[in-house]
């Protein structure tokens, strides 16, 4: 049985006791109810302290970028072992803004899951289409060529350690969610591309969670999906009760 997982991706919001007061009020939401696999990822400077508010629930923490060296004279970076210790178990990369935005690559990408895997994070690694790839007729053959990239040399081992996040470019931040329809016919393609390249058992193992405009009320629509094993959610996560809607909705 693969992993079900929410994960909020708290972007650039929240000072530490704004990420802290939030993160409690997640917790409390929550309550004792029997949830999946629930993690957030607020911004590094938040990690300690959320993970010090959080230590005793099951609720996971995660970081949205990091670095893949070791240390180093790398101004302004954060690396692996930096985020393991802020008490994260989760690093979240190559999101959709990370490649757009700060010119990531699906080799650099590459690297930094490898680094993740080493230290023992468990890295949820984002592909997606852009509107006009989607309207060019290029969506499998853009999340073709990135996973090519971003799988470039891991084991079998290896990629079942990971968790794979597809967000269309358009769904994110633009309040247009794909539809479930949509969503599942590009997880079934996801899962077929790690089918061939790994073999069936791997493939079916792997968590592949819908990102993009994910909230409380179609959430219920996409997880009724068979390959859709979950959400990482942007905005909502912002919102105790929102976020907690959406956890709820996989229950
Ligand atoms: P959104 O963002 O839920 O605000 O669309 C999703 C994401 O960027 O991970």
């Amino acid at each position: 049985m693969r992993r079900k997982i929410i994960a909020g991706n708290w972007k650039m919001n929240k000072t530490i006791v704004e990420a802290v007061a939030l993160a409690a009020a997640i917790k409390r939401e929550v309550g004792q109810i029997e949830h999946p696999v629930m993690v957030i990822c607020p911004p590094f400077t938040a990690l300690t302290e959320v993970s010090m508010a959080l230590k005793d629930s099951e609720i996971q923490v995660g970081a949205q970028n990091m670095h893949q060296e070791d240390s180093g004279a790398f101004t302004g970076e954060v690396s692996a072992e930096m985020v393991l210790t802020s008490g994260c178990s989760y690093v979240i990369l190559g999101h959709s803004e990370r490649r757009t935005l700060f010119s990531e690559t699906d080799q650099l990408v590459n690297a930094k899951t490898r680094k993740a895997l080493t230290v023992g994070l468990t890295p949820i690694v984002c592909v997606g289409e852009s509107l006009t790839q989607r309207q060019a007729g290029q969506m499998e053959t853009v999340i073709e060529g990135q996973f090519n990239g971003l799988l470039d040399g891991l084991s079998a081992e290896e990629i079942r350690r990971i968790v794979i996040a597809y967000e269309p470019v358009w769904a994110i931040g633009t309040g247009q969610v794909a539809t479930p329809e949509q969503a599942e016919e590009v997880h079934r393609f996801i899962r077929g591309l790690l089918a061939r390249q790994y073999d069936e058992a791997t493939a079916s193992e792997i968590t592949i969670l819908y990102g993009g405009s994910v909230k409380g009320s179609n959430a219920a629509g996409l997880f009724a999906k068979e390959n859709i094993d979950g959400a990482l959610v942007g905005g909502a996560s912002l919102k105790a009760d929102e976020f907690v809607a959406i956890v709820k909705a996989m229950i």
